[in-house]
């Protein structure tokens, strides 16, 4: 067996990292129902590619991921929803607004991850949360996975997460007609996005 790629749970279920205006947790089993929830709404289940799950599929889902040693998942907390301060280790189910992850899917360069953001809540959207979050979720995976290159695929219609990934300092590298989706990339050496995590 590769040890290098068995995924230390304890260790990173203790991990959570604290930006301005969000807090990543680790992606608890009690974060799966309000999650079920937000994948029931048809924008946001185009907006992000995915299917409809029943609750059942996404616990199996959840638990698939916790597993995969080469997808690494964040809930974002929205600080000004937080009640009764931070407790780490806590899911705070009453701040969570969305989530963010990255996975290594390229198996022949680990050090390529494809990121995905979403703040769910609309009453989160617009205050910061999606930048600051997938900017620590970058950082961390720099230093903890030692990524090199970012990949975000989104589709062309949705303004909100292009904008979102150029400004982080993304470019466009192809564009799929068939799925009608632009892909874009960042390498950690651009100097714009050393400055951003600086
Ligand atoms: C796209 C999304 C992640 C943005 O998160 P957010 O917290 O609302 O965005 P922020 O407040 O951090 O905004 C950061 C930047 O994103 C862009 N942006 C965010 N919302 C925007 C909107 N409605 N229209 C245009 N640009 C927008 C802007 O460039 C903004 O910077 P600015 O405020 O200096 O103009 C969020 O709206 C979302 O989850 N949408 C649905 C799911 C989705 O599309 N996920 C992407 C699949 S990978």
């Amino acid at each position: 067996m590769d040890l290098w790629q068995v995924k230390d749970e304890a260790e990173e279920a203790a991990v959570s990292l604290e930006g301005k205006k969000a807090i990543l947790v680790p992606y608890m089993r009690e974060h799966v129902p309000k999650y079920h929830e937000w994948m029931k709404d048809p924008a946001l289940l185009l907006a992000t590619g995915s299917e409809p799950l029943t609750l059942d599929q996404e616990y199996e889902m959840h638990l698939s991921w916790t597993k995969d040693p080469n997808k690494h998942t964040f809930i974002v907390l929205d600080k000004e929803l937080i009640k009764g301060g931070f407790l780490n280790g806590e899911p705070h189910i009453e701040a969570m607004v969305g989530d963010v992850n990255i996975y290594m899917n390229d198996l022949d360069d680990l050090q390529l991850a494809e990121i995905e953001i979403m703040i769910a809540e609309p009453k989160s959207r617009g205050k910061g949360l999606g930048e600051d979050s997938a900017l620590m979720m970058m950082a961390f995976a720099v230093n903890k996975y030692k990524i090199q290159t970012f990949r975000a695929k989104i589709g062309e219609s949705n303004i909100a997460s292009l904008k979102l990934f150029h400004k982080l300092g993304f470019k466009d590298v192809s564009y799929s007609e068939a799925f009608k989706e632009v892909t874009l990339e960042l390498q950690v050496t651009d100097r714009s996005f050393v400055d951003l995590i600086a």
